[in-house]
């Protein structure tokens, strides 16, 4: 193999560009030549493919987005869209491709390689840490700890007002960052779409914890089966209309995607793109390279898309518990 491509794709993640860099360096110090390709498959469409070199990627390890664009492509979804990628591939002389991204970008590697037979390897680049064959997403860390700096400033004013703050962090399909923030927060509750939330649970429970407590806050992840923060806080206001409280929702949005990666995600990058780039080399293809208890694995994307990665059981009991 002598030329390579790595490109990021679906919603970006703090940690891109590290792992950006790891692929560019780990290729130029195996003497291979290597290609960015800009806006993720939209731009292998259209062959928006550079060359990269050493200096390409310097000064970015600590930036949030990603220097090669990301973008969700309808055109690839299509048999002409992936046809004329593959065409564009080719015209550069591109043997293989190293795909930063979610589930989404891993479907659509998948089915390239079926079509193609070109090699891809992922790296998994999501936020929402809901990936199959690694323990953690090039980005949750630092979302999540993004979310907690909010948190803790929500529950100095929550705590100031008497409030009940219902706070809503991203998580489409997926309550990891909803859970790791609650822990880290102290929240009362969590809300997940992995789980059915019994609203009148919820309500009973604040009524018990208004006695020993001012304050409260809830975490709901946006994908909760019950709705968005805004709308469960309205359901819960209506069930405790009687109870003289105060409601009030934040919703964190898109500020858990940006910011400077935390050194846990700069290193979890760096260690993905060098996996990805030397597993291309021993002959790893149509797989994810992942980190599984503290080792690097190489897991097939039928399994990173198809097997779902289960939320800690211990660490929902860990919320309930300590929110007494
Ligand atoms: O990156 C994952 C994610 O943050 C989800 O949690 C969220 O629902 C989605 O992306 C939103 O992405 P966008 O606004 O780019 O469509």
């Amino acid at each position: 193999m002598k030329k390579i491509a790595v490109f990021t794709s679906g919603g970006d993640a703090p940690g891109m560009n590290a792992c950006i860099r790891a692929v560019v360096r780990t290729a130029i110090f195996h003497n291979i030549e290597i290609y960015g390709i800009s806006y993720g498959y939209d731009g292998m469409i259209n062959g928006n493919i550079k060359r990269m070199h050493s200096y390409s990627v310097s000064n970015i390890i600590q930036r949030g987005g990603t220097i090669l664009k990301s973008a969700r492509s309808e055109d690839f979804r299509t048999p002409e869209g992936r046809k004329k990628a593959f065409a564009k591939l080719t015209e550069q002389g591109i043997e293989g491709i190293v795909a930063i991204g979610g589930d989404g970008t891993f479907t659509g590697a998948k089915t390239f390689f079926e079509e193609f037979g070109m090699p891809i390897i992922g790296c998994p680049g999501t936020i929402d840490n809901d990936i199959y064959g690694t323990d953690y997403t090039i980005g949750f860390d630092t979302a999540v700890n993004t979310a907690l700096e909010a948190i803790d400033k929500i529950r100095d004013t929550a705590a100031a007002h008497d409030r009940i703050f219902f706070v809503e962090v991203m998580g489409r399909d997926s309550g990891y960052i909803a859970v790791e923030c609650g822990i880290g927060g102290g929240a009362e509750f969590v809300m997940v779409p992995e789980t059915k939330t019994d609203l009148n649970k919820v309500v009973k429970s604040l009524k018990n914890l208004r006695k020993s407590k001012s304050s409260s806050i809830i975490v709901v992840a946006e994908g909760d089966e019950e709705g968005g923060g805004e709308e469960i806080m309205h359901k819960v206001e209506e069930k405790l209309k009687d109870a003289d409280k105060d409601f009030k929702v934040t919703t964190l949005g898109h500020i858990q995607r940006g910011g400077n990666p935390t050194a846990r995600d700069r290193v979890l990058a760096s260690r993905c793109g060098m996996a990805a780039v030397e597993g291309l080399l021993k002959g790893e293809q149509n797989c994810m390279a992942g980190v599984v208890n503290g080792e690097v694995v190489y897991t097939p994307f039928a399994d990173c898309i198809g097997k779902s990665k289960a939320l800690n059981e211990d660490h929902l009991r860990l919320i309930e518990i300590l929110s007494i």
